[in-house]
């Protein structure tokens, strides 16, 4: 039975979805401060109340109540200094903390519309306005506010480091429309529902989706079926031929499903055998996907790659999940899965092990693949950052001279992240 508790409830609070006005445009603050002021209602929540996509489209309970205006393009309704920030949305300096702070929590949706938007995807493949909406709010709605690192702000930032990677001269010579809208969308849904816990913790609760999916990827898996299922749900793509939906569909569960980190070794090993004999062709459709998967696998795990103020808040956050796991597994004398201790590890022992046994060894092949000055950027800062952890947790220094020889001796202790 507890183990429902971490299944993909959809915590909506019901109670606030009549409350906003139908016709609500703009985020303004005077809302914010009135409703703050007006009663002792927490700021968090009514943040949450006031937030753009609730009263863009908002709730599952006014779905297929299609009185939505879709001439509210969003360019139109965000606040200046998100959109200002959008222009550089290239930039892997973004700071997708201070986008999602001004967009009310709406990261997710702004941003993956507005990189739809500006690839020409939307026109190219004619995609219904309110569909794509109302797809994009359902998406951002689905992801758990409430983990500190598996929520829409991961998403979101992983779909801009996936937009940064899809611009570098190899990808953008040789992808098609069709592999960019691909990767989007992969990217902005590669952790949709995710319930904040990891696989092994699914399967030793008898979570219901570990027998779904049969012990295997099975957040992966999931996460997958909810995106289609969305897609299906808001008719998305229903002016495409079928095979081109079913095609969308089938991809992107090959695109979400490369992210299953304990399958790396498998991915990257095919990844090193291309680089070494030469033979990656981007004209060939079939290997274009595999970059696909590859960008996407590294855009998940980029953290440690971007600058230190960003990603430290990274670290803390996903450190946090995997503890607050490892409590919940303390609380119901559980084996304490490995990071997930607290009194055994530290934000900078996990940080220090993940660069070194699965990070570093990604993007030291990226680089091989795309060596232009974003991959040296990246491994510019991972190397920074590792440093800075080191010098946090001096005895753990001694290990990450081991890893460098056998990239992928310490597979079992990766099992706890992603
Ligand atoms: C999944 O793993 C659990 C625990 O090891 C086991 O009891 C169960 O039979 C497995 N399920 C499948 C479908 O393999
Ligand atoms: C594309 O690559 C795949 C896998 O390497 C290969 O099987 C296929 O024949 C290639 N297709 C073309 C048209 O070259
Ligand atoms: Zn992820």
């Amino acid at each position: 039975m507890e183990a429902n508790r971490f299944g993909p409830i959809l915590l909506i609070p019901i109670e606030i979805k009549w409350i906003l006005p139908a016709k609500f445009k703009g985020l303004s603050q005077t809302c914010i401060t009135r409703a703050e002021s007006a009663g002792s209602i927490p700021a968090r929540r009514v943040r949450r109340l006031f937030s753009f996509q609730r009263h863009l489209l908002s709730s599952r309970l006014l779905r297929g109540a299609p009185h939505l205006n879709p001439l509210h393009i969003l360019d139109e309704d965000y606040c200046g200094q998100a959109k200002c920030m959008l222009e550089k949305v290239g930039s892997w300096n973004f700071d997708i903390f201070l986008f999602d702070r001004l967009t009310n929590g709406n990261s997710l949706v702004f941003l993956t519309f507005n990189l739809l938007n500006q690839y020409g995807l939307i026109e190219l493949f004619q995609l219904d306005m309110v569909k794509l909406r109302r797809f994009l709010v359902l998406v951002q709605e689905d992801y758990h506010n409430q983990n500190p690192y598996h929520n829409a702000v991961h998403a979101a930032d992983v779909t801009q480091a996936m937009h940064c990677y899809l611009r570098e001269p190899k990808l953008a010579q040789s992808l098609t429309s069709f592999d960019i809208l691909l990767g989007l969308l992969a990217a902005a849904t590669h952790d949709l529902d995710h319930p904040g816990v990891n696989q092994p913790f699914l399967i030793k609760t008898n979570h219901y989706l570990a027998a779904l999916y049969r012990n295997t990827s099975v957040l992966e898996n999931h996460h997958w079926r909810s995106a289609v299922g969305l897609l299906r749900e808001t008719e998305l793509f229903s002016n495409l031929p079928a095979e081109d939906s079913l095609s969308i569909e089938r991809q992107l569960g090959s695109l979400i499903l490369a992210t299953d980190i304990s399958r790396q070794n498998e991915y990257l090993s095919r990844f090193r055998t291309h680089l070494d004999e030469n033979d990656l062709c981007l004209g060939n459709a079939s290997h274009r996907h595999f970059v696909l998967q590859m960008a996407l696998k590294c855009a998940d795990i980029c953290n440690p790659c971007r600058p230190w103020e960003l990603s430290k808040q990274w670290s803390e956050k996903v450190t946090e999940e995997f503890f607050h796991q490892g409590d919940i597994e303390k609380k119901h004398k559980l084996e304490i899965s490995p990071l997930c201790d607290s009194e055994a590890n530290t934000i900078a022992s996990v940080q220090i092990g993940f660069m070194t046994y699965v990070v570093e060894p990604l993007f030291a092949e990226w680089a091989r693949f795309s060596d232009t000055r974003l991959s040296q950027t990246m491994l510019g800062h991972l190397g920074l950052n590792k440093a800075s952890w080191s010098a946090m947790e001096p005895e753990a220094s001694g290990s990450s001279e081991e890893g460098e020889s056998e990239p992928g001796r310490k597979q079992g202790s990766k099992r706890c992240l992603f």
